[in-house]
């Protein structure tokens, strides 16, 4: 049996990843690829649950270190439960978002630090890091992130504009430092043309 392939789509808030995720699952399955889709925080039924308890409640319902290490732990379940054995199958698995998230996020702008943020998952993920990333982005992403300044999302959304603004720039420091894994993707446009550069950015795995 031949190894699917494991994809995550990343990016900040409110940037089309989650209509991506499906046009571009329905491209591939177009192609007589075996897709499933998926989604962080969750993507098994406990990491469903951590993802209630990481996006409910106050600020301060947890520390910073509380957080980076819920996400973590949703992620091994997810890992172990549903991404492994997909893989192993022969599946595609899109997911949306994925690690690094946690080192944009919780890395980046929330200051633990990419590298420490990198080892508690290392140790939940082991060999399972995405052959490929898509990370979309906005030309104009620090704007849109002010534009939503204020707006209630969820604990993690809901923070300020600087806090996505750092989210933004991590993203983009993690692509420079690892090319081969982590494909920048204009997001701009119309939506048929961000799938298509979606693809495009697929090409060498089909
Ligand atoms: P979600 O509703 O899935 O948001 P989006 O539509 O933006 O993907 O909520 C996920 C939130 O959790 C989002 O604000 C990003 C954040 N997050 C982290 O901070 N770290 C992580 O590792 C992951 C997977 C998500």
């Amino acid at each position: 049996m031949t190894r699917g392939r494991f994809i995550t789509l990343e990016g900040g808030e409110g940037v089309g990843k989650t209509t991506q995720l499906r046009a571009l699952a329905d491209a591939l399955r177009a192609r007589g690829i075996d897709v499933v889709t998926t989604r962080e925080p969750g993507g098994s039924d406990g990491a469903e649950a951590i993802r209630r308890l990481l996006l409910e409640g106050g600020e301060e319902r947890w520390n910073a270190p509380a957080e980076a290490l819920l996400f973590a732990a949703a992620r091994t379940d997810h890992v172990d439960k549903l991404v492994r054995p997909a893989v192993q199958s022969g599946q595609w698995v899109l997911s949306d978002r994925f690690i690094d998230s946690s080192l944009a996020y919780q890395g980046g702008a929330g200051g633990l630090g990419i590298e420490a943020v990198r080892a508690i998952n290392a140790f939940g993920i082991e060999e399972w890091f995405p052959d490929r990333t898509l990370l979309l982005l906005h030309p104009d992403g620090a704007e849109r992130a002010r534009a939503r300044d204020g707006e209630v999302s969820d604990r993690i959304g809901g923070r300020p504009a600087s806090y996505h603004e750092g989210v933004e720039q991590a993203f983009r420091d993690i692509a420079a430092a690892e090319p081969e894994r982590v494909h920048l993707v204009d997001a701009s446009g119309s939506p048929e043309q961000v799938t298509g550069r979606l693809l495009t950015a697929l090409e060498d795995l089909l």
